[in-house]
């Protein structure tokens, strides 16, 4: 039998401690995959007098990196520490000792993967990241690997756990914001700075990653236009079912013309289609590959122990050797990297517009007249009586047009004398096809 692989886990919080258990309570069906067992030889934590209740000799935890980074017994390290600083310095640290590292942090690997992994590759070791993605849906592999032969046209998915959580009960059971938000937390599935959740950058930090995959362009994180579920009321969330949709907060990124469209924004997403099914803190990926057609990845994309099912398979990955071969590829995709072009690309769609304005004469063909002079066309629209003299929510669905133009009507219409607060502006997505491979003749 091998020697044990003597893994050191960094963090040892809702992840970390999935992995630590998942490791520990299926060592026997791990070792057989694995070829040989893994023990937790070390971890590190930042208040070693928290309670921790874990499979673990309190002997074996520390708060200090360097118990890991300089056991030579230790071969990979875990990094499952959130933020920015320390992990970064922490990555690099596990790296220069000769530890393979696999992470489940996106922030880090969207805003510093590639210099770690320029790093990595220079010492000769891998970075293995597939829980910085969808949780414990299998998605960098798919992308990374399994989809290699196709050009990918377009990935499309509920990428953050707490926001699609607090959207779903927030629409099935009336729930109120900051007590949805609150469960998520307590839950496991929140960020440590929830606003990242509920703002869109975190649903960004993995767009980016994946679309590294995907298209084989880094594309800065911050540069992807974005906007988050802060502003969805129940009122909202009414007038979408009404019209036969649910909102979700959904992350795009489409070929369009050679260059990249990217965004993350709250949509409407059509009843009964895979995207609004996608209820609590699961997630849904819809790919476009030009030979495989479209594919669609449903599972939890937050919590303990599917992201420790993730983590402890890179772990595993390490082991048997196959992430040091995946990581080395991904180094050819980024020598072939065609520049990130995504500033001013745009995808036309359905807009879903509320507008606050007064009950009176002449306000709908002042507000029909500018989105007319911006090219918005109207395709339906409610308004019901105000009752009471004061504003009425103005809702209008429009046909295709670009977001840019949207956004320039809706400026117009915000300076407009009929207008009495903020407009809502929501992506309609409406366009859910099977997408059918490319035919050879
Ligand atoms: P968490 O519950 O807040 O745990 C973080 C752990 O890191 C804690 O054990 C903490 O120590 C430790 N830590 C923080 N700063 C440290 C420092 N300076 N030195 C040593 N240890 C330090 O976070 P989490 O939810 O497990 O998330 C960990 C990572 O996985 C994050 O990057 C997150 O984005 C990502 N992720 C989370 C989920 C999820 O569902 N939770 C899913 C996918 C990816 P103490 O315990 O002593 O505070
Ligand atoms: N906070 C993240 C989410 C964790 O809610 O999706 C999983 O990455």
């Amino acid at each position: 039998m091998n020697e044990p692989v003597r893994v050191g886990v960094v963090g040892l919080g809702t992840v970390g401690s999935g992995v630590v258990r998942l490791l520990v309570g299926s060592a026997d069906h791990i070792t057989r995959h694995a070829g040989r067992s893994i023990v937790v030889e070390k971890a590190v934590v930042r208040d070693l007098g928290k309670p921790r209740n874990l499979p673990l000799a309190e002997d074996r935890i520390s708060a200090d990196i360097r118990t890991i980074s300089r056991d030579e017994s230790i071969t990979v390290a875990a990094l499952l520490v959130g933020g920015l600083e320390p992990a970064r310095s922490m990555a690099i640290d596990l790296l220069e000792h000769g530890k393979d590292v696999v992470t489940a942090n996106k922030a880090l690997i969207a805003e510093h993967g590639p210099e770690l992994f320029d790093l990595a590759r220079r010492l000769g070791r891998s970075i293995a990241f597939e829980a910085a993605a969808a949780g414990g849906i299998p998605i960098v592999a798919a992308i990374g690997q399994c989809l290699a032969a196709n050009q990918i046209e377009s990935i499309r998915g509920i990428l953050n756990g707490t926001s699609n959580f607090i959207l779903s009960k927030m629409e099935e059971e009336g729930a109120d914001y900051a007590a949805v938000l609150r469960a998520a937390q307590e839950a496991g599935y929140a960020e440590a700075d929830p606003a990242m959740d509920v703002d869109g950058t975190d649903a960004a930090h993995k767009l980016a990653i994946l679309s590294h995959l995907a298209f084989g362009v880094w594309v800065p994180w911050a540069d992807i236009p974005r906007t988050g579920i802060e502003q969805i009321d129940q009122g909202l969330m009414a007038y979408a079912a009404k019209l036969g949709y649910r909102i979700r907060l959904v992350a795009t990124a489409a070929r369009v013309d050679g260059r990249l469209a990217m965004r993350v924004s709250p949509a409407l997403v059509k009843v009964g289609t895979p995207l609004a099914e996608t209820r609590g803190a699961y997630n849904a990926v819809s790919i476009v590959g030009d030979a495989v057609g479209r594919l669609f990845f449903h599972g939890l994309g937050a919590g303990q122990m599917p992201t420790a099912s993730a983590v402890v398979a890179d772990i595993i990955d390490t082991v048997v050797g196959r992430a040091a071969i995946t990581f080395q590829a991904t180094g050819i995709l980024d020598a072939e990297s065609p520049a990130a072009r995504i500033a001013g690309v745009e995808m036309p769609q359905r807009h879903f517009l509320r507008i606050p304005v007064l009950d009176r004469p002449g306000v709908m063909a002042e507000i029909s007249g500018i989105l007319g002079r911006h090219g918005v066309s109207i395709a339906s629209l409610i308004q019901h009586e105000s009752g009471t003299g004061g504003p009425v929510p103005l809702v209008i669905m429009t046909h295709h047009c670009p977001p840019s133009a949207v956004e320039k009507a809706l400026a117009e219409i915000g300076r407009s004398a009929v207008v009495r607060g903020g407009c809502d502006c929501l992506p309609v997505l409406d366009d859910w096809r099977p997408a059918e491979p490319r035919q050879e003749a």
